[in-house]
Protein backbone atom coordinates (compact mmCIF):
# COMPACT_ATOMS: atom_id res chain seq x y z
CA UNK A 1 0.00 0.00 0.00
CA UNK A 2 1.19 3.82 -0.86
CA UNK A 3 2.42 5.84 2.21
CA UNK A 4 -0.36 8.14 1.11
CA UNK A 5 -3.00 5.63 1.55
CA UNK A 6 -1.62 4.85 5.05
CA UNK A 7 -0.52 8.09 5.98
CA UNK A 8 -2.26 8.95 9.72
CA UNK A 9 -1.38 12.23 9.96
CA UNK A 10 -4.84 14.02 9.08
CA UNK A 11 -6.79 10.75 11.18
CA UNK A 12 -3.91 12.08 14.27
CA UNK A 13 -4.99 15.54 13.79
CA UNK A 14 -8.86 14.93 13.54
CA UNK A 15 -9.01 12.12 16.06
CA UNK A 16 -6.50 13.33 18.31
CA UNK A 17 -6.19 11.12 21.78
CA UNK A 18 -8.74 8.42 20.28
CA UNK A 19 -6.44 7.95 17.24
CA UNK A 20 -3.75 5.72 18.92
CA UNK A 21 -6.18 3.45 20.75
CA UNK A 22 -8.58 3.58 17.69
CA UNK A 23 -6.04 2.50 15.11
CA UNK A 24 -4.94 -0.57 18.10
CA UNK A 25 -8.15 -1.66 18.12
CA UNK A 26 -8.57 -1.78 14.08
CA UNK A 27 -5.74 -3.98 14.16
CA UNK A 28 -7.06 -6.15 17.24
CA UNK A 29 -4.99 -4.90 20.13
CA UNK A 30 -1.93 -5.64 18.32
CA UNK A 31 1.64 -4.41 20.78
CA UNK A 32 2.96 -2.90 17.05
CA UNK A 33 1.08 -1.23 14.41
CA UNK A 34 2.49 0.07 11.56
CA UNK A 35 1.46 3.14 9.76
CA UNK A 36 2.75 6.61 8.70
CA UNK A 37 3.30 9.87 10.08
CA UNK A 38 4.08 13.28 8.70
CA UNK A 39 4.94 11.15 5.87
CA UNK A 40 6.89 8.79 7.73
CA UNK A 41 6.72 5.07 8.14
CA UNK A 42 6.15 4.90 11.51
CA UNK A 43 5.35 2.29 14.50
CA UNK A 44 3.04 2.50 17.20
CA UNK A 45 4.20 0.45 20.18
CA UNK A 46 1.85 -0.41 23.36
CA UNK A 47 2.11 -2.37 26.42
CA UNK A 48 4.88 -2.18 29.47
CA UNK A 49 7.19 -4.16 27.12
CA UNK A 50 6.99 -1.50 24.44
CA UNK A 51 7.74 1.19 27.78
CA UNK A 52 11.11 -0.82 28.34
CA UNK A 53 11.93 -1.22 25.17
CA UNK A 54 11.24 2.32 24.18
CA UNK A 55 13.70 4.03 26.65
CA UNK A 56 16.19 0.97 26.47
CA UNK A 57 19.95 2.80 26.06
CA UNK A 58 20.75 3.31 21.90
CA UNK A 59 17.08 2.28 21.07
CA UNK A 60 15.74 5.59 20.59
CA UNK A 61 17.68 8.94 18.90
CA UNK A 62 15.40 12.29 19.38
CA UNK A 63 16.95 14.19 16.76
CA UNK A 64 14.64 14.63 13.73
CA UNK A 65 12.27 12.98 15.52
CA UNK A 66 9.54 15.26 15.30
CA UNK A 67 8.63 17.94 12.54
CA UNK A 68 11.05 21.00 13.47
CA UNK A 69 7.98 23.44 13.60
CA UNK A 70 6.52 21.14 16.11
CA UNK A 71 9.86 20.84 18.61
CA UNK A 72 10.97 24.81 17.75
CA UNK A 73 7.21 25.66 19.15
CA UNK A 74 7.04 23.17 22.08
CA UNK A 75 10.67 22.72 23.49
CA UNK A 76 12.27 25.53 21.10
CA UNK A 77 15.35 24.71 18.46
CA UNK A 78 18.37 22.92 20.58
CA UNK A 79 16.73 21.69 23.46
CA UNK A 80 17.41 19.10 25.54
CA UNK A 81 14.65 17.08 24.71
CA UNK A 82 15.98 17.18 20.91
CA UNK A 83 19.68 15.74 22.10
CA UNK A 84 21.36 12.74 22.07
CA UNK A 85 24.02 10.29 23.66
CA UNK A 86 26.69 12.53 25.61
CA UNK A 87 25.46 16.51 24.32
CA UNK A 88 22.00 14.87 26.20
CA UNK A 89 23.69 13.56 29.61
CA UNK A 90 25.35 16.16 29.88
CA UNK A 91 22.68 18.92 29.38
CA UNK A 92 20.35 16.75 31.09
CA UNK A 93 22.14 16.92 34.37
CA UNK A 94 21.84 20.41 34.45
CA UNK A 95 18.28 19.35 34.37
CA UNK A 96 17.95 16.88 37.04
CA UNK A 97 20.38 18.42 39.72
CA UNK A 98 17.81 21.72 39.29
CA UNK A 99 14.71 20.13 39.56
CA UNK A 100 15.06 16.48 41.15
CA UNK A 101 16.30 17.53 44.77
CA UNK A 102 14.20 17.68 48.00
CA UNK A 103 15.35 21.20 48.85
CA UNK A 104 14.00 22.47 44.95
CA UNK A 105 10.75 20.04 44.49
CA UNK A 106 9.80 22.17 48.38
CA UNK A 107 10.83 25.06 47.19
CA UNK A 108 9.33 25.28 44.54
CA UNK A 109 5.91 23.69 45.74
CA UNK A 110 5.90 26.53 48.78
CA UNK A 111 6.14 28.92 46.72
CA UNK A 112 3.36 27.95 44.96
CA UNK A 113 1.05 27.77 47.90
CA UNK A 114 2.29 31.30 49.18
CA UNK A 115 0.86 32.47 45.34
CA UNK A 116 -2.13 30.34 45.96
CA UNK A 117 -3.28 31.48 49.27
CA UNK A 118 -2.63 35.49 47.77
CA UNK A 119 -4.70 34.53 44.83
CA UNK A 120 -7.64 32.87 46.80
CA UNK A 121 -8.11 35.96 48.80
CA UNK A 122 -8.08 38.05 45.52
CA UNK A 123 -10.72 35.76 44.33
CA UNK A 124 -13.23 36.63 46.97
CA UNK A 125 -16.95 37.99 45.71
CA UNK A 126 -15.09 37.33 41.77
CA UNK A 127 -15.83 35.06 39.33
CA UNK A 128 -12.77 33.68 38.04
CA UNK A 129 -11.35 31.20 35.27
CA UNK A 130 -9.23 28.93 37.11
CA UNK A 131 -6.89 27.67 34.15
CA UNK A 132 -5.85 31.40 34.17
CA UNK A 133 -5.89 31.91 37.66
CA UNK A 134 -3.92 28.54 38.25
CA UNK A 135 -1.66 29.56 35.46
CA UNK A 136 -0.89 33.17 37.06
CA UNK A 137 0.11 31.78 39.88
CA UNK A 138 2.47 29.14 38.67
CA UNK A 139 4.12 31.91 36.54
CA UNK A 140 4.79 33.62 39.29
CA UNK A 141 6.13 31.29 41.47
CA UNK A 142 8.68 29.60 38.56
CA UNK A 143 9.87 33.09 37.80
CA UNK A 144 10.90 33.84 41.37
CA UNK A 145 12.45 30.31 42.01
CA UNK A 146 13.75 30.63 38.90
CA UNK A 147 15.58 33.79 39.93
CA UNK A 148 13.26 35.85 37.79
CA UNK A 149 10.83 37.81 40.48
CA UNK A 150 8.13 39.46 37.59
CA UNK A 151 5.40 41.33 39.36
CA UNK A 152 1.51 39.83 38.74
CA UNK A 153 1.03 41.61 35.63
CA UNK A 154 4.21 40.95 33.74
CA UNK A 155 3.92 37.44 35.44
CA UNK A 156 0.38 37.16 33.43
CA UNK A 157 1.85 37.81 29.99
CA UNK A 158 4.58 35.22 30.79
CA UNK A 159 1.77 32.87 31.87
CA UNK A 160 -0.37 33.61 28.71
CA UNK A 161 2.79 33.01 26.62
CA UNK A 162 3.62 29.83 27.77
CA UNK A 163 -0.54 28.73 27.58
CA UNK A 164 0.19 29.81 23.76
CA UNK A 165 2.90 28.00 23.18
CA UNK A 166 1.74 24.60 25.00
CA UNK A 167 -1.59 25.38 23.23
CA UNK A 168 -0.28 25.52 19.93
CA UNK A 169 2.58 23.42 19.13
CA UNK A 170 0.19 20.56 17.57
CA UNK A 171 -2.40 23.51 15.71
CA UNK A 172 -2.35 24.94 12.57
CA UNK A 173 -3.32 28.64 11.65
CA UNK A 174 -3.39 31.45 14.14
CA UNK A 175 -2.71 28.92 17.37
CA UNK A 176 0.67 28.25 16.01
CA UNK A 177 1.21 31.50 15.18
CA UNK A 178 0.88 32.67 18.40
CA UNK A 179 2.30 30.22 19.79
CA UNK A 180 5.66 31.43 17.76
CA UNK A 181 5.31 34.82 18.75
CA UNK A 182 4.89 33.87 22.63
CA UNK A 183 7.97 32.08 22.04
CA UNK A 184 10.15 34.71 20.51
CA UNK A 185 9.13 37.11 22.96
CA UNK A 186 10.17 35.62 25.85
CA UNK A 187 13.68 33.71 24.55
CA UNK A 188 14.34 37.90 23.18
CA UNK A 189 13.30 38.56 27.08
CA UNK A 190 15.54 35.64 28.88
CA UNK A 191 18.35 36.02 26.49
CA UNK A 192 18.67 39.03 27.26
CA UNK A 193 18.86 38.04 30.94
CA UNK A 194 21.43 35.49 30.39
CA UNK A 195 23.68 38.77 28.54
CA UNK A 196 23.23 40.86 31.33
CA UNK A 197 23.82 38.49 34.02
CA UNK A 198 26.92 36.92 32.37
CA UNK A 199 27.76 40.33 32.52
CA UNK A 200 28.14 42.16 29.21
CA UNK A 201 24.62 44.04 29.85
CA UNK A 202 22.63 45.97 30.20
CA UNK A 203 20.90 44.29 26.92
CA UNK A 204 18.38 46.73 25.43
CA UNK A 205 15.93 43.65 25.34
CA UNK A 206 16.16 43.41 29.21
CA UNK A 207 13.57 43.67 31.38
CA UNK A 208 14.80 41.99 34.49
CA UNK A 209 17.25 44.61 35.43
CA UNK A 210 18.46 45.64 37.67
CA UNK A 211 17.55 43.84 40.36
CA UNK A 212 18.61 40.57 38.29
CA UNK A 213 22.14 40.20 39.66
CA UNK A 214 20.75 40.55 43.06
CA UNK A 215 17.77 37.54 42.86
CA UNK A 216 19.66 35.52 40.62
CA UNK A 217 22.72 34.93 42.69
CA UNK A 218 22.52 30.81 43.08
CA UNK A 219 19.28 30.33 41.51
CA UNK A 220 18.66 28.20 38.79
CA UNK A 221 18.92 31.13 36.32
CA UNK A 222 22.92 31.61 37.01
CA UNK A 223 23.17 27.85 37.06
CA UNK A 224 21.95 27.67 33.33
CA UNK A 225 23.76 30.69 32.15
CA UNK A 226 27.20 29.53 33.30
CA UNK A 227 26.49 25.40 32.43
CA UNK A 228 29.06 24.38 30.28
CA UNK A 229 28.10 22.02 27.41
CA UNK A 230 30.01 18.85 26.60
CA UNK A 231 32.36 20.77 24.22
CA UNK A 232 33.00 22.96 27.57
CA UNK A 233 32.00 26.14 26.16
CA UNK A 234 28.92 28.32 27.56
CA UNK A 235 25.74 27.58 25.65
CA UNK A 236 25.06 30.80 23.61
CA UNK A 237 22.22 33.02 24.76
CA UNK A 238 19.51 31.98 22.22
CA UNK A 239 19.64 27.97 23.64
CA UNK A 240 19.97 29.33 27.30
CA UNK A 241 16.93 31.42 26.94
CA UNK A 242 15.31 28.28 25.30
CA UNK A 243 16.13 25.87 28.44
CA UNK A 244 15.08 28.79 30.89
CA UNK A 245 11.85 28.83 29.07
CA UNK A 246 12.15 25.02 29.38
CA UNK A 247 12.13 25.10 33.52
CA UNK A 248 9.20 27.94 33.31
CA UNK A 249 7.05 26.70 30.80
CA UNK A 250 6.30 23.19 31.41
CA UNK A 251 5.70 24.60 35.33
CA UNK A 252 3.17 26.88 33.82
CA UNK A 253 2.00 23.54 32.33
CA UNK A 254 0.94 21.69 35.56
CA UNK A 255 -2.06 24.68 35.10
CA UNK A 256 -3.71 21.42 32.90
CA UNK A 257 -3.69 18.67 35.20
CA UNK A 258 -4.49 21.06 38.25
CA UNK A 259 -7.99 22.08 36.08
CA UNK A 260 -8.52 18.43 36.21
CA UNK A 261 -7.86 18.23 39.76
CA UNK A 262 -10.82 20.46 39.79
CA UNK A 263 -12.71 18.71 36.92
CA UNK A 264 -12.26 15.73 38.91
CA UNK A 265 -13.29 17.18 42.20
CA UNK A 266 -16.59 18.49 40.71
CA UNK A 267 -17.89 14.78 39.30
CA UNK A 268 -16.73 13.28 42.59
CA UNK A 269 -17.39 15.62 45.61
CA UNK A 270 -17.26 12.81 48.17
CA UNK A 271 -13.46 12.82 47.48
CA UNK A 272 -13.46 16.15 48.99
CA UNK A 273 -13.54 15.52 52.67
CA UNK A 274 -10.07 13.17 53.16
CA UNK A 275 -8.44 15.67 51.00
CA UNK A 276 -9.64 18.54 53.44
CA UNK A 277 -9.08 15.98 56.62
CA UNK A 278 -5.19 14.98 55.43
CA UNK A 279 -4.04 18.08 53.69
CA UNK A 280 -1.46 18.79 51.54
CA UNK A 281 1.34 16.28 50.38
CA UNK A 282 -0.89 13.34 52.32
CA UNK A 283 -0.91 9.94 51.06
CA UNK A 284 -3.76 10.91 49.80
CA UNK A 285 -3.24 13.63 48.09
CA UNK A 286 -0.60 12.24 45.91
CA UNK A 287 -2.40 9.11 45.08
CA UNK A 288 -5.01 11.48 43.50
CA UNK A 289 -2.27 13.51 42.28
CA UNK A 290 -1.31 10.29 40.20
CA UNK A 291 -4.76 8.87 39.58
CA UNK A 292 -5.49 12.82 37.77
CA UNK A 293 -2.38 12.10 35.57
CA UNK A 294 -3.30 8.90 34.78
CA UNK A 295 -6.97 9.42 34.16
CA UNK A 296 -7.02 12.37 32.18
CA UNK A 297 -5.34 13.09 28.30
CA UNK A 298 -2.33 15.11 28.67
CA UNK A 299 0.62 14.06 26.28
CA UNK A 300 -0.82 11.62 23.84
CA UNK A 301 2.31 9.54 22.77
CA UNK A 302 6.25 10.14 22.84
CA UNK A 303 7.86 10.22 19.88
CA UNK A 304 11.60 8.95 18.93
CA UNK A 305 12.98 7.55 15.69
CA UNK A 306 14.95 3.73 15.82
CA UNK A 307 18.59 4.66 16.34
CA UNK A 308 19.11 1.24 14.27
CA UNK A 309 17.74 -1.56 12.99
CA UNK A 310 15.44 -2.95 15.78
CA UNK A 311 12.72 -5.85 16.92
CA UNK A 312 9.62 -5.74 19.34
CA UNK A 313 7.25 -8.51 19.57
CA UNK A 314 7.78 -10.07 16.12
CA UNK A 315 7.98 -6.67 14.22
CA UNK A 316 11.12 -5.82 12.61
CA UNK A 317 11.42 -1.98 12.96
CA UNK A 318 14.36 -0.35 10.61
CA UNK A 319 16.71 2.20 11.45
CA UNK A 320 14.37 5.16 11.09
CA UNK A 321 11.13 4.17 11.71
CA UNK A 322 9.17 7.24 13.99
CA UNK A 323 8.39 5.01 17.04
CA UNK A 324 5.50 6.73 18.93
CA UNK A 325 4.77 4.95 22.42
CA UNK A 326 1.61 5.26 23.19
CA UNK A 327 0.93 6.87 26.68
CA UNK A 328 -2.97 7.85 26.47
CA UNK A 329 -3.78 4.04 25.40
CA UNK A 330 -1.32 2.70 28.13
CA UNK A 331 -3.44 4.50 31.32
CA UNK A 332 -6.62 3.28 29.40
CA UNK A 333 -5.89 -0.37 28.72
CA UNK A 334 -8.33 -2.74 31.24
CA UNK A 335 -5.23 -5.44 30.69
CA UNK A 336 -3.14 -2.93 32.80
CA UNK A 337 -5.63 -1.11 35.23
CA UNK A 338 -8.83 -2.44 36.50
CA UNK A 339 -11.31 0.05 35.18
CA UNK A 340 -9.38 2.65 33.60
CA UNK A 341 -12.21 5.04 32.81
CA UNK A 342 -13.25 4.96 36.45
CA UNK A 343 -11.83 7.99 38.54
CA UNK A 344 -10.11 5.93 41.50
CA UNK A 345 -7.61 7.50 43.17
CA UNK A 346 -7.73 4.84 45.84
CA UNK A 347 -5.51 2.06 43.10
CA UNK A 348 -2.47 4.30 43.94
CA UNK A 349 -3.19 4.78 47.73
CA UNK A 350 -0.09 3.61 49.99
CA UNK A 351 1.74 3.07 47.02
CA UNK A 352 3.78 5.10 44.42
CA UNK A 353 3.08 3.66 40.92
CA UNK A 354 6.29 1.19 39.63
CA UNK A 355 8.53 3.35 37.36
CA UNK A 356 7.29 2.05 33.80
CA UNK A 357 3.44 1.60 35.10
CA UNK A 358 2.33 5.47 35.29
CA UNK A 359 4.17 7.48 31.75
CA UNK A 360 2.37 10.71 31.37
CA UNK A 361 5.89 12.05 31.75
CA UNK A 362 7.94 9.58 30.21
CA UNK A 363 9.44 5.84 31.51
CA UNK A 364 12.53 4.30 31.93
CA UNK A 365 15.27 6.42 34.50
CA UNK A 366 14.65 10.84 34.45
CA UNK A 367 18.58 11.02 35.29
CA UNK A 368 19.84 8.96 32.16
CA UNK A 369 17.36 8.75 29.66
CA UNK A 370 14.72 11.58 28.29
CA UNK A 371 11.77 11.10 30.98
CA UNK A 372 10.60 14.53 32.70
CA UNK A 373 13.26 16.06 35.09
CA UNK A 374 10.01 18.02 36.83
CA UNK A 375 7.84 14.94 37.25
CA UNK A 376 8.30 14.92 41.38
CA UNK A 377 7.32 18.96 41.48
CA UNK A 378 4.48 17.99 39.18
CA UNK A 379 3.42 15.52 41.84
CA UNK A 380 3.87 17.33 44.61
CA UNK A 381 2.87 21.07 43.38
CA UNK A 382 -0.45 18.30 42.54
CA UNK A 383 -0.69 17.08 45.92
CA UNK A 384 -0.86 21.01 47.37
CA UNK A 385 -3.24 22.50 45.09
CA UNK A 386 -5.75 19.53 45.28
CA UNK A 387 -6.33 19.44 48.79
CA UNK A 388 -6.47 23.55 48.73
CA UNK A 389 -9.05 23.34 46.40
CA UNK A 390 -10.67 20.33 48.10
CA UNK A 391 -10.53 23.21 50.86
CA UNK A 392 -12.22 26.02 49.17
CA UNK A 393 -16.17 26.67 49.37
CA UNK A 394 -17.11 28.19 45.78
CA UNK A 395 -19.89 28.10 43.15
CA UNK A 396 -19.59 26.30 40.04
CA UNK A 397 -21.88 28.56 37.59
CA UNK A 398 -23.25 27.10 34.22
CA UNK A 399 -20.39 25.91 31.69
CA UNK A 400 -19.01 23.89 29.25
CA UNK A 401 -17.06 21.35 31.22
CA UNK A 402 -16.87 18.84 28.78
CA UNK A 403 -13.15 17.68 27.49
CA UNK A 404 -12.56 17.01 23.46
CA UNK A 405 -10.54 14.07 22.27
CA UNK A 406 -9.89 15.67 19.40
CA UNK A 407 -7.95 18.69 20.37
CA UNK A 408 -4.56 18.13 21.65
CA UNK A 409 -3.68 19.35 24.25
CA UNK A 410 -7.11 19.51 25.58
CA UNK A 411 -8.67 21.02 28.81
CA UNK A 412 -12.12 21.39 30.03
CA UNK A 413 -13.78 23.91 27.41
CA UNK A 414 -14.62 26.58 30.16
CA UNK A 415 -11.31 26.56 31.59
CA UNK A 416 -13.28 25.67 35.13
CA UNK A 417 -15.27 29.07 36.18
CA UNK A 418 -15.69 29.41 39.61
CA UNK A 419 -17.50 31.94 41.81
CA UNK A 420 -18.08 33.34 45.29
CA UNK A 421 -14.96 30.97 46.25
CA UNK A 422 -13.74 31.48 50.03
CA UNK A 423 -11.96 29.41 52.61
CA UNK A 424 -14.63 28.26 55.34
CA UNK A 425 -14.51 29.66 58.68
CA UNK A 426 -12.96 27.25 60.69
CA UNK A 427 -9.95 26.42 57.15
CA UNK A 428 -6.48 27.55 57.52
CA UNK A 429 -4.84 28.92 54.68
CA UNK A 430 -2.20 26.21 52.57
CA UNK A 431 0.69 25.79 54.11
CA UNK A 432 3.69 23.20 53.29
CA UNK A 433 5.89 21.88 56.07
CA UNK A 434 9.55 23.99 55.72
CA UNK A 435 11.97 21.77 54.16
CA UNK A 436 14.08 19.85 57.25
C1 LIG B 1 2.09 19.06 33.27
C2 LIG B 1 3.16 18.50 33.77
C3 LIG B 1 4.20 17.86 32.89
C4 LIG B 1 4.04 16.92 31.91
C5 LIG B 1 2.74 16.24 31.48
C6 LIG B 1 5.34 16.65 31.36
C7 LIG B 1 5.60 15.72 30.36
C8 LIG B 1 6.85 15.46 29.84
C9 LIG B 1 7.13 14.48 28.85
C10 LIG B 1 6.11 13.53 28.22
C11 LIG B 1 8.45 14.55 28.55
C12 LIG B 1 9.21 13.74 27.49
C13 LIG B 1 9.64 12.39 27.97
C14 LIG B 1 10.38 11.67 26.86
O1 LIG B 1 10.66 12.28 25.82
O2 LIG B 1 10.73 10.50 27.02
C15 LIG B 1 9.01 15.60 29.35
C16 LIG B 1 10.33 15.99 29.30
C17 LIG B 1 10.80 17.10 29.96
N1 LIG B 1 10.16 17.82 30.93
FE1 LIG B 1 8.26 17.56 31.55
N2 LIG B 1 6.27 17.44 31.98
C18 LIG B 1 5.61 18.19 32.93
C19 LIG B 1 6.18 19.07 33.82
C20 LIG B 1 7.49 19.46 33.79
C21 LIG B 1 8.08 20.41 34.69
C22 LIG B 1 7.36 21.02 35.90
C23 LIG B 1 9.36 20.63 34.27
C24 LIG B 1 10.43 21.51 34.82
C25 LIG B 1 10.26 22.38 35.80
C26 LIG B 1 9.58 19.78 33.10
C27 LIG B 1 10.74 19.74 32.36
C28 LIG B 1 11.00 18.82 31.36
C29 LIG B 1 12.26 18.74 30.62
C30 LIG B 1 13.46 19.65 30.79
C31 LIG B 1 12.14 17.64 29.76
C32 LIG B 1 13.18 17.12 28.77
C33 LIG B 1 13.90 15.90 29.33
C34 LIG B 1 14.84 15.23 28.34
O3 LIG B 1 14.64 15.33 27.13
O4 LIG B 1 15.79 14.59 28.80
N3 LIG B 1 8.42 19.10 32.85
N4 LIG B 1 8.02 16.13 30.15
Amino acid sequence: MSALLTDSTLSLLAHGYAWAPDLRRAHGGAPVVRTHLFGHPAALLHGPGAVAFFYAEGHVRRHGALPGPVVDVIFGKGAVHTLDGPPHRVRKELFTSLLMSPGAVGDLTRSVGSGWNDAVTAWEGRRVVLFDEVAAVLTEAVCDWVGLPVPEDAAREIAEDCVAMVDGFAAAGPRQLRARRARRRQERALAAAVVDLRGSGPHPDGIFSPALHASAAGSPLEAVAFHRGQDGALLDPHTAAVELLNLIRPTVAVAWPAVFAAHALHRHPGRRDQLRSEGPGSAAARAFAHEVRRFYPFVPFIGGLAARDLGFAGDELPAGTLLLLDVYGHHHDPELWERPYHFDPGRFLGREPGRDDLIPQGGGDARTGHRCPGEDITVSVLAALAPALAGLDFAVPPQDLSIALNVMPTRPRSGFVLEGAHRPGNHRPLRLRPRP
